[in-house]
């Protein structure tokens, strides 16, 4: 953890910023945080604190509700204590003296995250010069470290193991919504402490539709069931796998079969194509390409994957960032022909120095 904490510290000695805030955004629900750049940069996990980091000490600002784990999670950190009935500006106020940042230093603050009523009372309230940061620890988070890496392999290898306990349970009759709780309280019996986003059970015509919103719909004989998902894990590493399945009793359509082949392919045409250096558009191009070729083009309607990390969609430049070893990445064609029915298959995929692993070892469809 400090490591990360250490190369941001770099970065600020570069530039002209004596420090850097960074805050967790409460979301509704109160334990689920909205900023793991606080996560990654210091290993708290809670759900309320500011962060500030100068190129030689690092501070965490919270409350009552999170002394001890601040304590315990962010090592390194100096914890200053936000006080029952006083505004948080004046604990970080109170920080940024301790950094001995007084007067209007220019300190940093992520434009890209903080919600604009926040930066409004910052700019009131605290003794710096705020200065727009944006995409700082995004940077940071884009390649990934080895101990993020078997984070990673291991809640892909969990989420596996769901998928094949669950594509067992698979029958006529089963609806959607009980296909989605077989996947999350697997997913939880597996290590996974939360999903990563909610679970997609799409059947039937429904498959069609890229992200449906899992039903009530029952599962008929020999049609496709699209099932996405993954956990967040210890640690707050994410998976993300998708396996297109066919419901037993009858004979997949041969359309739908012409469909899956061409989706597994353009899948493995992608990933084979991957070694380090290689650009997104470039990846992304080659399934594309795989799909028109064979005739559906207009039906792979989004893109081929994303960044994955601490967040299911993870920062990433996918425009000027070349995909270097240690990128976590999806790859996830799809093929989605309305009223008719879809097929998606997603596997995670990281960069090596020579190539790429998959981590995603879930077996594929077989007919
Ligand atoms: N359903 C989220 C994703 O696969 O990206
Ligand atoms: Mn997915
Ligand atoms: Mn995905």
């Amino acid at each position: 953890m400090n490591r990360r904490l250490e190369k941001l510290q770099r970065q600020l000695q570069k530039s002209r910023l004596k420090g850097l805030l960074v805050k967790v955004n409460e979301s509704g629900q109160s334990t689920q945080p909205n900023n793991q750049n606080v996560l990654y940069i210091s290993g708290f996990a809670g759900s309320t604190a500011v962060l500030l980091i100068t190129a030689d000490k690092a501070f965490i600002i919270t409350d009552a509700r999170y002394f001890a784990r601040a304590k315990s999670e962010a090592k390194g950190f100096r914890l200053v204590k936000m006080e029952r009935g006083k505004k948080a500006t004046v604990s970080i106020n109170q920080a940024l003296e301790q950094a001995g940042l007084t007067g209007k230093s220019p300190v940093g603050f992520e434009g890209n995250r903080l919600p604009y009523q926040v930066y409004q009372e910052w700019k009131k309230d605290l003794q710096a010069n705020l200065v727009n940061t944006s995409g700082l620890i995004e940077r940071l988070r884009q390649y990934k470290e080895p101990d993020e890496i078997a984070e990673i392999r291991q809640a892909c290898k969990a989420t596996s193991r769901v998928y094949a306990e669950v594509v067992r349970l698979i029958k006529p009759g089963m609806t959607e919504n009980e296909v989605a709780l077989e996947i999350d309280m697997r997913l939880r019996k597996h290590g996974a402490v939360d999903n990563s986003f909610s679970s997609i059970v799409a059947s039937g015509p429904n498959s069609a539709v890229p992200h449906h919103a899992t039903s009530d719909r029952k599962l008929k004989p020999g049609e496709p069931v699209v099932m996405d998902f993954g956990g967040v894990f210890p640690g707050g590493y994410c998976s993300d796998i998708t396996r297109t399945v066919f419901v037993p009793g009858k004979q997949p359509s041969a359309k739908m079969r012409e469909v899956y082949k061409i989706v597994l392919e353009a899948n493995q045409a992608a990933r084979k194509a991957l070694k380090p250096g290689v650009m997104w558009k470039e990846y992304d191009g080659v399934a594309r390409q795989y799909i028109a070729e064979r005739g559906y083009g207009k039906y792979f309607t989004h893109g081929l994957g994303h960044s994955l990390g601490l967040e299911a969609h993870d920062p990433f430049d996918y425009e000027k960032s070349p995909l270097a070893a240690g990128t976590v990445i999806t790859d996830e064609p799809g093929i989605y022909i309305d009223g008719v029915g879809g097929v998606r298959i997603e596997d995670d995929l990281v960069v090596t120095d020579d190539g790429v692993e998959r981590l995603t070892m879930a077996p594929y469809w077989r007919f």
